[in-house]
C-alpha cells in the first residue's frame, strides 16, 4: 500500500513545524494545491497526515473508534490540566457517558434560567468595568478581545458554572485560569512536561481549582449554599452504566474541562463577530435594528430576551455562522491512528492509481476551517457576509445539502448539517462533537446583542486585524474598536 505523500521540509525532525505553526491554514491550502487533499507531513518528529474537505473531514471525524483515537492525541495536553479521570484520561465509552451527564446541564429549562441570568452581567460590566454609559458616552477605544474575554466568563461563571464561583470571580480565580491557560499552549501539546515555571504554576492552579469545586459540592451538601440549576447540580447523582457514581473529584475535573472548552471558543467567536460588525456598518445597522423590531419598546428601551427568542433571530444567527466558518476557533483536531486507514481512491490525488493508506501511528488532522473557506465549495468564499445565509423568510437548504448537489454552498439558515461529510463544521462532528454549540449560540446571540442595543462600534484601525495562531485557539491580533453609548 502506498503511503500519502510527504511535504517537502529541509530540516528532518522539525518539518514543516514553522510554516503549520504561522499560518496552518496557507500551508495546507497550499499542500492541496501541491498534493492533493491527503497529505503527509512532519511535526517535530511526529507524522501528521491531513485530510481535507468534506470527505477528509469524515475520514477522521466519522472513523471508527477502533482505528482513531482522540484521547491518545490529546491527554498529555489536557490531563495535567483538567485533572484526571475524566474526558481524555478515561477510556472513550466513559466519554461519550460523560458528555450526556453534561447535557443534563443544558436542557432547554436550563438554557431558559441561562437566557435570564446573562444580560444583568452585561449591564454591571458596561457600567462597572467598561465604564461608557449614556451619561458618559465615550468615544472610547478597547481591546475587544478583552472585553469579550470579561464578559464570556462573567455569563458563563453566572449560569454554567454556579453562584458560588460567579461571587468567588476574584483576583485569585482569574489568577487560576491564567495558570490554566499558560499551561494549555502549543508548546504544553508539543511537550508535556518541561522543567519551567509555567507547567508548575498549570499543576498548582489544577489543583487549587479542583479543591475549590469540591468545596463547593461539600458545602451544597450541608445546604450552606442556595442555587439556580447549573451544570454541578446536573451533574451530581450521575452513575456510570457500570453502576459507578461520578465522584466529586471527577465532577471538579469536569467542570475545569468545560471552563477550558467554552471560555476562549466563544470570546473569540464574539470578538472577530465584533469587529466585522466595527468594519461593516451597514450589517451593525440592519443587526441594530432587527434587536429594535425583535424586542424594541415604544419608549426606546428593549425587552429582555428569552431562550426561545434567541433562536429566532435570522441575522445574529447568520452573523454567528458565518463568522464561525470564516474565525473556526479551532483549526486542526487531531486523532492518532490505532489501525491502518484506507483512503478512498476519490480523495487520493487524481495522479495516483493506487488508494493511499494512513499507516498506525501517524496522527489524522482534520481541518474543517479549510473546505469552509474553499472558493470552490463557497461564492465569494474569503468575504464576511452574513447575508449569504439567508434567503426570502429565512428558510434554506443545509450546507451540506447544496454541497452534496454539486452546488455552491451560498445559505442555509437555520439548518446546518450535522453530518460527518460536510463542507461545514465548526462544532466538529461524529462522537467528538460539541455539545456546547446551543449554550455558545446562546451566549454569543445575549452578549452581543447586549453590546448592540447599548453601543454603536468602530473600527479602530482601518485594517482588518491579522489572525494569531500562536495560540491554541485562533485570536485576531491587537483587536481594537472603538465604543460610543447610543443615546
Ligand atoms: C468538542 C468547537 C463551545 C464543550 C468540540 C469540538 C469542536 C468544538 C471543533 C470537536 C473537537 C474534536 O473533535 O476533537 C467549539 C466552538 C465553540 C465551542 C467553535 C464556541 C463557539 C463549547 C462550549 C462548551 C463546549 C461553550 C461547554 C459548555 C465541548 C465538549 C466537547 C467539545 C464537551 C467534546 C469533546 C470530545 O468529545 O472529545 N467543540 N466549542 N464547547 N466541546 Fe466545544
Amino acid at each position: 500500500p502506498t503511503a500519502p505523500p510527504v511535504v517537502f521540509h529541509y530540516i528532518p525532525w522539525f518539518g514543516s513545524a514553522a510554516y503549520y505553526g504561522m499560518d496552518p491554514y496557507k500551508f495546507m491550502f497550499e499542500c492541496r494545491d501541491k498534493y492533493g487533499d491527503v497529505f503527509t507531513f512532519i511535526l517535530l518528529g511526529r507524522r501528521m497526515t491531513v485530510a481535507l474537505g468534506p470527505k477528509g473531514n469524515n475520514l477522521s471525524l466519522g472513523g471508527k473508534v477502533s482505528h482513531v483515537s482522540a484521547e491518545d492525541a490529546y491527554t498529555h495536553l489536557t490531563t495535567p490540566v483538567f485533572g484526571k479521570g475524566v474526558v481524555y484520561d478515561c477510556p472513550n465509552d466513559m466519554l461519550m457517558q460523560q458528555k450526556k451527564f453534561i447535557k443534563h446541564g443544558l436542557t432547554t429549562e436550563a438554557l431558559q434560567s441561562y437566557a435570564s441570568l446573562m444580560p444583568a452581567e452585561c449591564h454591571g460590566y458596561f457600567n462597572n468595568e467598561l465604564k461608557i454609559t449614556k451619561a458618559n458616552p465615550g468615544p472610547k477605544t478597547v481591546d475587544v478581545l478583552h472585553v469579550m474575554a470579561e464578559l464570556i466568563v462573567l455569563t458563563a461563571s453566572r449560569t454554567l458554572q454556579g453562584k458560588e464561583v460567579r461571587e468567588n470571580m476574584s483576583i485569585r480565580f482569574a489568577k487560576l485560569l491564567e495558570d490554566l491557560d499558560k499551561g494549555f499552549t502549543p508548546l504544553n501539546f508539543m511537550f508535556p512536561n518541561l522543567p519551567l515555571p509555567s507547567y508548575r504554576r498549570r499543576d498548582l492552579a489544577q489543583k487549587e481549582m479542583s479543591d475549590f469545586y469540591m468545596s463547593i459540592m461539600a458545602k451544597r451538601r450541608t445546604g450552606e449554599h442556595d442555587h439556580e440549576p447549573d451544570m454541578i447540580q446536573a451533574l451530581q447523582g450521575s452513575v456510570y452504566r457500570n453502576g459507578t457514581p461520578l465522584s466529586d473529584r471527577d465532577i471538579a475535573h469536569m467542570m475545569i474541562a468545560l471552563t477550558m472548552a467554552g471560555q476562549h471558543t466563544s470570546s473569540a467567536t464574539s470578538s472577530w463577530f465584533l469587529l466585522h460588525l466595527a468594519h461593516d456598518q451597514d450589517i451593525q445597522k440592519r443587526l441594530y435594528e432587527e434587536q429594535v423590531e425583535y424586542f424594541g419598546n415604544p419608549d426606546g428601551t428593549f425587552r429582555p430576551m428569552t431562550y426561545e427568542d434567541t433562536k429566532k433571530l435570522p441575522l445574529m444567527d447568520s452573523c454567528i455562522r458565518e463568522t464561525l466558518r470564516l474565525h473556526a476557533p479551532i483549526h486542526s483536531i487531531y486523532r492518532k491512528v490505532l489501525q491502518p486507514i484506507v483512503v478512498p481512491q476519490s480523495l487520493a490525488a487524481p495522479s495516483e492509481d493506487k488508494a493511499y493508506v494512513i499507516p498506525k501511528g501517524n496522527f489524522i488532522v482534520a481541518a474543517p476551517g479549510v473546505s469552509q473557506m474553499d472558493p470552490k465549495i463557497w461564492d465569494d468564499a474569503p468575504r464576511w457576509n452574513p447575508l449569504r445565509w439567508l434567503v426570502d423568510g429565512g428558510i434554506a437548504k443545509t450546507a451540506n445539502e447544496q454541497y452534496q448537489a454539486g452546488e455552491k454552498v451560498d445559505y442555509g439558515f437555520g439548518a446546518v448539517s450535522k453530518g460527518t461529510e460536510s463542507p461545514y463544521q465548526p462544532f466538529g462532528a461524529g462522537r467528538h462533537r460539541c455539545i456546547g454549540e446551543q449554550f455558545a449560540y446562546l451566549q454569543l446571540t445575549l452578549v452581543v446583542g447586549e453590546v448592540v442595543r447599548n453601543y454603536k462600534l468602530t473600527a479602530a484601525q482601518r485594517e482588518f486585524p491579522k489572525t494569531n495562531y500562536q495560540t491554541m485557539i485562533v485570536l485576531p491580533l491587537d483587536p481594537k474598536i472603538t465604543f460610543e453609548a447610543r443615546v
